[in-house]
């Protein structure tokens, strides 16, 4: 098997409903990470990332959360709807998808 050359990270932890810092799965991103293998498989691009569900990964109120490394590129509020974009700008051509990532304030 080839060295991948990115990571992604996808939360997937799960936390009750109205429990106060919410969670990344109950925004269903464990159909976000089924649609982030499939999407990588689907483009046979099993050299170019590699896909894992994590659990709690910090900032539960944005999520859900993916991670690209080596990059450290953090998204939030990701859905469905931008698995294509993230992988093809991102993975494919390099380029982060700047509307869904993390603003810097949050790490202050
Ligand atoms: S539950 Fe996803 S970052 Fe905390």
């Amino acid at each position: 098997m080839p060295k991948p050359k990115r990571h992604i990270l996808i939360c997937t932890n799960t936390r009750p409903p109205g429990h106060p810092r919410g969670s990344c799965g109950e925004k269903r991103s464990p159909e976000l990470l089924m649609n982030f293998m499939m999407e990588i498989e689907n483009k046979g691009l099993f050299q170019e990332a590699i896909v894992t569900g994590t659990q709690c990964i910090g900032p539960c109120g944005m999520g859900p959360i993916v991670v690209v490394y080596p990059e450290a590129v953090w998204y939030r509020g990701v859905t469905g709807e931008d698995v294509a974009e993230i992988v093809q700008s991102h993975i494919v051509d390099g380029k982060p998808v700047e509307r869904l990532v993390m603003p810097e304030e949050v790490w202050g």
